[in-house]
């Protein structure tokens, strides 16, 4: 068979800068955009353009700046949300509109104050009215977890019908669990008849901490994109996050065997690294993949095992995914070199003078610590940058 291509939608500006003490200026927004770019994610979600005059901004800025990446606005199932999506986005090379609207009872009759028929023609609207600012139109059927089997279905088939690229699948309320999210997954693409006009997205949520089970789930039974965050931000408990979703499908391919991924893996620790510096919110030691003890081997008898060979203990490698390999201590006797070393590995090419100042502050703040780590190292460049 034949491996297929999965796409990686990424969110962390858009669901990702929703979570409380995430937001980011439009500015820290290009750069994280950039970074993304470079990660190689198919696509970057910028913002909720109708949301305020800044997110219309960062999504204008986006679109600008970057090249490759498809740049995504969100809009609800409004014509004037479409509009400002559409205004934001027109600088991009690539451009999609991301419309939603929600689909379960309880959100329908509680939210939205809408009959289930009201929904699916603004739903089908919408898709109609984004296609007059471009060609890649994605659907999203929100809280679709608890909706009725045979709406969604009817919802699915009436936006395809009506121009929808992709629809989405989300779990907004992260209360699926792996097994149960698959089989949503089978059974739509079994049940809604023009499905096969469309790519199958999901976008699980962290509550019960099954995202990522979930979202792999559903990739096994027929999901062909995967909506995700870096380190997992996102509303509430957060998002499925990249740098796992990514290497669990690059790590377990024999079991993966229907997909790939195009996402320059090295990058993932400089991306999740410049997230926590523009948030200030660090991941906990144990994250997988970008966490600090990821590759970190504390215990003899593991010692032991990884000296006389690696994959005795480790499942991939520090590198693959960027993660500085060199395990040098720095602290009060290190030299220049072992420092301009660790810059490059955390990703830091800067000239030498640059270097001359930031050493002088390294030793200062060496006779005052033990050991010096990479974040103080990373907290020094981010207070010399922003003294420019
Ligand atoms: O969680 C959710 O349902 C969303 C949609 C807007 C896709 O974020
Ligand atoms: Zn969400």
């Amino acid at each position: 068979m034949e491996r297929e291509k999965l796409i990686i939608f990424d969110t962390t500006l858009r669901d990702g800068e929703q979570a409380p003490g995430f937001s980011m200026t439009v500015e820290e927004k290009v750069k994280m955009a950039q970074q993304l770019e470079r990660l190689n994610v198919d696509v970057i979600e910028a913002g909720f353009a109708a949301a305020s005059e800044g997110d219309f901004e960062a999504v204008r800025k986006v679109a600008e700046n970057i090249k490759t990446s498809i740049v995504c606005s969100l809009a609800r199932a409004l014509n004037s949300d479409i509009e400002k999506a559409g205004e934001a986005l027109a600088p991009a090379e690539r451009r999609r509109i991301h419309t939603f609207i929600a689909t379960s009872p309880i959100h329908m009759q509680y939210k939205l104050k809408m009959k289930p028929e009201e929904v699916l023609e603004r739903a089908v609207q919408a898709v109609k009215y984004a296609l007059n600012f471009t060609d890649d139109v994605e659907f999203s059927a929100e809280d679709a977890f608890r909706s009725e089997r045979e709406f969604l279905y009817r919802v699915f088939e009436a936006v395809i019908n009506a121009g929808a690229k992709t629809i989405n699948v989300p779990d907004t309320v992260g209360y699926a669990t792996p097994e149960e999210f698959g089989k949503l997954i089978a059974d739509i693409k079994n049940n809604v008849p023009n499905i096969d006009k469309a790519v199958i997205s999901v976008h699980c949520h962290n509550d019960l901490g099954l995202a990522v089970a979930n979202s792999l789930s559903a990739v096994k039974n027929g999901a062909r994109q995967v909506h995700c965050t870096i380190n997992g931000i996102g509303e509430r408990a957060g998002n499925a996050a990249l740098e796992e979703v990514v290497m669990a499908i690059k790590v377990r391919h024999d079991y993966f065997k229907e997909v790939y991924t195009e996402i320059n893996t090295k990058e993932i620790y400089k991306t999740s690294r410049l997230l926590c510096r523009i948030t200030g919110s660090f991941v906990q030691p144990n994250k997988a993949i970008v966490g600090d003890n990821a590759f970190a081997h504390e215990a003899g008898i593991h010692q032991h095992g990884i000296l006389a060979h690696r994959e005795t203990y480790e499942i991939m490698r520090a590198e693959d995914v960027g993660v500085p390999a060199s395990k040098i201590i720095l602290g009060k006797h290190s030299g220049r070199h072992a420092f301009k070393t660790r810059l490059t590995e955390l990703g830091y090419n800067l000239p030498e003078e640059k270097i001359d100042i930031l050493f002088a502050k390294f030793k200062k703040l060496a006779d005052k610590k033990k050991e010096v780590f990479d974040e103080d190292i990373e907290a020094l460049i981010f207070e010399e940058i922003a003294s420019e």
